[in-house]
């Protein structure tokens, strides 16, 4: 096989309370790639699109991952990827983690699957730095390894899939861009303990709700003090939306990643639908632009396209 074509979804990540370590992945929307063996150490990327993408590889979120797996593989080996974007960057739905994540995920079947996911999540780690300045792998371990995820740490990786009961991700992605970098610069660097010993209580309660199965303790769980209230700011309509949707029945739901997507997640379609058109009556009424998504969690991750 010289060539391969993979679908690479969204991701949600920090789960509102889960700052940096929680994640989950979307079955839509999803970016396509194609990606191809060359016979040299040279990786290009390209897009399918026309946005003007970086002629240098380390410079992109695709390209950066490649170059790092490259060192690691003895052969005269190279990659050209083209990438089809339907996630858009800045919309907090993990666009670069994506391409980062499409790009390894690809490269490594093309390997014949040299590399395990968590070697794959490192390669990645080097797009989102290019891309946001940090190594977070909130939406990369999602997107690679499917389902929801907890990154207990980076150094060194320490992934753990979270099983979940069935739930229904509705998303909004109102037409603003918000960069992450941004977004993490108007962060406090530091937090008041009686503020963390909540943030922990929520993570702990939101593992243990998906675990068990227990759809009240996801609800009550989904409760940020420390970054939402600096970040909601930044995000027409948010506390209405929010509101509008736990009235209609979500369980709840916050910031997707660090914005200016809101997502909420229910526990059935029918109240996934019901939070949809909230959102779209909300920002047809503020008269912003805006996409909506009624998704599912994705247990899978990239995908090869057959
Ligand atoms: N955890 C990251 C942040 C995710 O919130 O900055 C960015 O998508």
């Amino acid at each position: 096989m010289t060539s391969i074509k993979v679908q690479a979804p969204g991701t949600v990540a920090n789960l509102v309370c889960g700052f940096d370590v929680l994640g989950l992945c979307l079955e839509a929307p999803y970016d396509t790639m194609e990606v191809r063996l060359l016979n040299e150490r040279k990786v290009i990327v390209q897009s399918a699109d026309g946005y003007p993408l970086p002629t240098d590889p380390l410079q992109n979120t695709a390209g950066a991952p490649l170059v790092e797996m490259i060192k690691e593989l003895d052969e005269s080996i190279g990659f050209e990827v083209l990438i089809h974007k339907a996630i858009k960057p800045g919309s907090g739905i993990g666009s670069s983690a994506a391409s980062a994540a499409g790009a390894v995920v690809a490269a490594n079947h093309l390997l014949n699957l040299r590399f395990s996911k968590e070697d794959l999540v490192r390669f990645a780690l080097f797009g989102e730095k290019v891309a946001s300045g940090v190594k977070h792998a909130d939406n990369i371990a999602p997107c690679i390894y499917g389902g929801i995820t907890l990154i207990r740490s980076i150094y060194p990786l320490d992934i753990i899939s979270i099983p979940a009961p069935e739930l229904y991700v509705t998303v909004v992605h109102p037409q603003i861009e918000v960069k992450t970098s941004d977004a993490r610069q108007i962060l406090r660097k530091e937090v008041l303990l009686k503020d963390a010993i909540k943030q922990w209580g929520n993570i702990a309660g939101l593992v243990a709700g998906f675990m068990k199965s227990d759809y009240d303790l996801i609800g009550r769980s989904l409760e940020d003090v420390i970054i939402e209230p600096l970040r909601s700011i930044l995000i027409p309509g948010f506390a209405e939306v929010k509101s509008k949707s736990i009235e209609a029945g979500a369980l709840g739901g916050g910031i997707s990643g660090s914005g200016p997507s809101i997502f909420m997640l229910s526990k059935d379609k029918d109240t996934a639908e019901a939070v949809s058109n909230i959102m779209q009556e909300t920002y047809q009424r503020i008269g912003l632009e805006h996409h909506t998504y009624v998704t599912r969690v994705n247990g899978q991750g990239v995908t090869v396209v057959v």
